[in-house]
């Protein structure tokens, strides 16, 4: 079930706020009627004293509120939970995640692929971006440097945390976008013109995309291609129609991953429509606040989609393997780019060893415009915003509003919007032996405003190539972040 945020982070820090303000006023009163003139030096001394209180008294509050929020049941997220207990809202590790019941007919598909993957030389570890080569890397940075000197002149670049996990986890991509994206180096389609022109508008659009996030295209023009899912009135479920990834449609089983996965989709369908009907009307601030934010728009058409009879996936299927001895956590960031114009997340942890353990799945958001109490003009309300965070602070990267997290293991199953970002964070190896974790994500597409897919391409060059465009891909991705604290890799449950 849909675990809907009630939005208590701003709520309780504002209702706080004006008690301390009504605490200050009291204080005041009772003073100015006992005060004498020749007191007032005092008087005064005693109103900083009281103001440093009610300041510290806020921090403090704020704090604890915000600890407490991190340590809920996820929030803002589609749970597939056994018994879910609306009382029950603390994150507690004996989540019942409900066990899907075609898990081993998938799960033996996809071994098959697997197979099929390990005898025909097709087998791709996901590349360390840090291994990128010279070349490509001046290519990328002289983009970068163009463009910033264009358009993100306000933009401030922080220093950059190191983050390599090379040593820790290995990912085996079993499906990836980043081995079947468009580009135009690499490919045919009757349809070039109008994704060059869907790029072009989408980098024009100096504004803010769907979910209220600066909108950040692709450079280099790099486009991860859905697959489409079609509802099917005879089979009462959802059909992959042409093309799942291009570089398996040699594979003879293919066909039946399709099918499994057109099944596990159906699964997903109903709570994703429930999901989007709770969103789409949905509108949230900017993240960032910056002067261009007065002349830009919100770009906003999630709630013209309808995914009733088809819906648009980019399917990713990975194995991950975490070194002996290791503790394995992720960055915070959402999926792809506003380009690639993805609306929300279907995961499913199929298969992780048991012994991989402590490790969550955290979310944080952007405020929205509902959050806030409505303005009066009362004195007291805006009084109240004295001890309340400012805007600013709330839209603090590290302090975006925490919506608590989920515990990572086998058969966790959920949906959540590409709004907010999310992390893993601690999977826990304390074993002498690497262990393994498969995962299943649907990155859903808003098809309404990104009709292409990957049955619009024919792919013209060796695999070796889109390889080495990868690299390309991945640093761009890396340096021309959407948040913040973008992870430098592709997404990493
Ligand atoms: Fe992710």
């Amino acid at each position: 079930m849909l675990n809907i945020d009630k939005n208590d982070y701003i709520y309780k820090i504002y209702n706080k706020s004006l008690d301390l303000f009504r605490y200050e006023n009291e204080i005041n009163r009772n003073r100015n009627n006992e005060s004498l003139y020749y007191e007032d030096l005092k008087n005064g001394c005693k109103q900083d004293r009281v103001n440093h209180k009610c300041e510290i008294e806020a921090k403090r509050f704020c704090k604890s509120i915000y600890q407490n929020l991190k340590m809920l049941k996820a929030h803002d997220v589609f749970i597939f939970e056994d018994n879910f207990n609306e009382e029950n809202k603390k994150l507690t590790c004996q989540e019942k995640y409900i066990t899907y019941e075609r898990k081993e007919q998938l799960l033996s598909t996809i071994n098959l692929i697997m197979d099929y993957q390990d005898k025909n030389n097709l087998v791709d570890y996901h590349p360390n971006v840090n291994n990128i080569s010279g070349e490509i890397k001046d290519i990328v940075d002289k983009e970068i440097k163009a463009q910033q000197k264009k358009k993100w002149i306000f933009h401030k670049q922080k220093q950059e945390k190191q983050h390599n996990t090379a040593d820790i986890v290995k990912i085996r991509n079993i499906i990836h976008q980043s081995l079947q994206p468009y580009h135009k180096d690499y490919i045919n389609s009757s349809k070039q013109n109008e994704i060059e022109a869907y790029f072009k508008r989408m980098r024009k659009n100096n504004g803010y995309d769907q979910w209220g996030k600066e909108c950040k295209t692709s450079f280099s023009n790099f486009l991860w291609l859905p697959a489409i899912f079609k509802y099917s009135e005879k089979n009462k479920m959802y059909e992959v129609e042409g093309k799942l990834f291009h570089p398996l449609e040699q594979c003879p089983e293919l066909w039946k991953l399709k099918e499994e996965l057109g099944h596990l989709l159906s699964y997903f369908s109903k709570p994703l429509q429930e999901t989007h009907s709770y969103f789409k009307n949905l509108h949230y601030n900017l993240m960032h606040d910056h002067p261009e934010s007065q002349i830009s728009s919100i770009f906003d058409i999630k709630s013209k989609v309808d995914f009733s009879q088809k819906i648009h996936a980019i399917v990713k299927i990975s194995e991950m393997e975490i070194a002996p001895n290791s503790i394995y956590s992720g960055q915070w960031h959402v999926e792809g780019f506003s380009s690639d114009n993805i609306l929300y997340t279907c995961l499913y942890v199929i298969e992780q060893d048991q012994n991989l353990i402590n490790g969550k799945l955290k979310f944080k958001r952007t405020p929205r415009s509902d959050d806030f109490p409505t303005p009066t003009n009362s004195q007291e309300e805006q009084g109240a915003h004295s001890y309340c965070p400012s805007y600013e602070y709330l839209c603090d990267p590290y302090k975006l509003i925490p919506l608590g997290s989920l515990e990572i293991k086998e058969n966790l199953m959920i949906i959540f919007p590409n709004q907010n970002i999310h992390k893993v964070k601690g999977i826990k190896n304390m074993t002498d032996k690497p262990l393994k974790r498969k995962i299943i994500a649907f990155f859903i597409v808003n098809h309404e405003d990104q009709p292409f897919t990957v049955n619009d391409v024919e792919f013209i060059k060796p695999i070796n190539v889109i390889k080495d465009y990868r690299m390309k891909d991945m640093y761009e991705r890396s340096k021309n972040k959407q948040t913040e604290s973008q992870s430098f890799d592709y997404c990493e449950h």
